[in-house]
């Protein structure tokens, strides 16, 4: 694989719409998105809708001349084919898809998808051209018996075993403590730094230059009230949020906060 040139670390701030929205949702949210985000500038936003709805988003957001990126919230690993109900890569750009999650905690337990299974899909999104953005996180039950770090690096692994740490380049990695998503117990701002820097480090031990400018975005009850102070952190460099994405208002209020937090260096 040809892994090119290293991207800069530029703050990213996803909304996961998860299983919400109908069309005329999809209409008002984009319309006060791209109101909202007017003149917004340092940070990159992107939205992830289901699938059922890429295509009005995609030329929702084309009338409205707006900057947010599409994303999905998953994708198969296969191309085409007899695989019911499946949705392929191909699919996704042809909508004008670049960000794709993948590993999400909900798929990783509900869908019984595994660490294996997410490294295929990572690397096949990789060779294609598309931005995986790679969910990784603990239980409670793992951080209780405090082993928040050895989840991290064993899905991390899963990938950077099958290729080389560099596949990381470009990539998005989402810290989502399983405890903290759409439970309104976020993990402290302190507490999500010292898991990303950890994170880094573990990268930085086989790629300094790929742990400084991999892009690692905070999971788990993001609000208002608290986003400033993830974004605040050196390491944290964005959200990948649920629940306050489905309003513009607080989206908006959120992508505001990171881009005058991260903007302020
Ligand atoms: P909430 O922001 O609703 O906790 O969801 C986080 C999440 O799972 C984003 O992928």
């Amino acid at each position: 694989m040809n892994y090119g040139d290293i991207p800069m670390r530029r703050p990213l701030v996803m909304g996961n719409w998860k299983l919400n929205g109908n069309k005329t949702m999809v209409a008002k949210l984009i319309k006060n998105l791209a109101t909202g985000l007017n003149g917004v500038e340092g940070v990159d936003v992107a939205i992830a809708p289901p699938v059922m709805y890429l295509d009005l988003a995609e030329q929702l957001l084309g009338k409205a001349e707006s900057k947010v990126t599409l994303g999905a919230q998953n994708v198969d690993i296969h191309l085409s084919g007899a695989f019911t109900g499946d949705i392929s890569l191909e699919m996704l750009k042809d909508f004008g898809v670049t960000h794709i999650i993948i590993g999400h905690s909900e798929r990783r337990e509900y869908h019984k998808e595994s660490d294996e299974f997410i490294a295929k899909k990572f690397i096949l999104l990789k060779k294609n051209g598309l931005i995986p953005v790679l969910c990784i996180g603990e239980s409670d039950a793992q951080n209780a018996a405090n082993e928040t770090l050895a989840v991290c690096a064993r899905q991390l692994d899963a990938i950077i075993n099958i290729q080389d740490v560099r596949v990381l380049h470009g990539a998005i990695i989402a810290y989502e403590p399983i405890w903290a998503i759409g439970t309104g117990k976020a993990a402290t701002a302190k507490e999500a730094q010292r898991i990303h820097a950890a994170i880094r480090a573990y990268i930085a031990e086989k790629s300094e230059d790929v742990a400084q400018n991999v892009i690692i975005q905070y999971g788990g009850s993001v609000k208002l009230e608290n986003a400033a102070a993830y974004f605040a952190q050196p390491d944290i460099d964005g959200a990948l949020i649920g629940g306050a994405a489905l309003n513009a208002e607080s989206f908006v209020s959120i992508i505001k906060a990171a881009a005058d937090t991260k903007n302020s260096y």
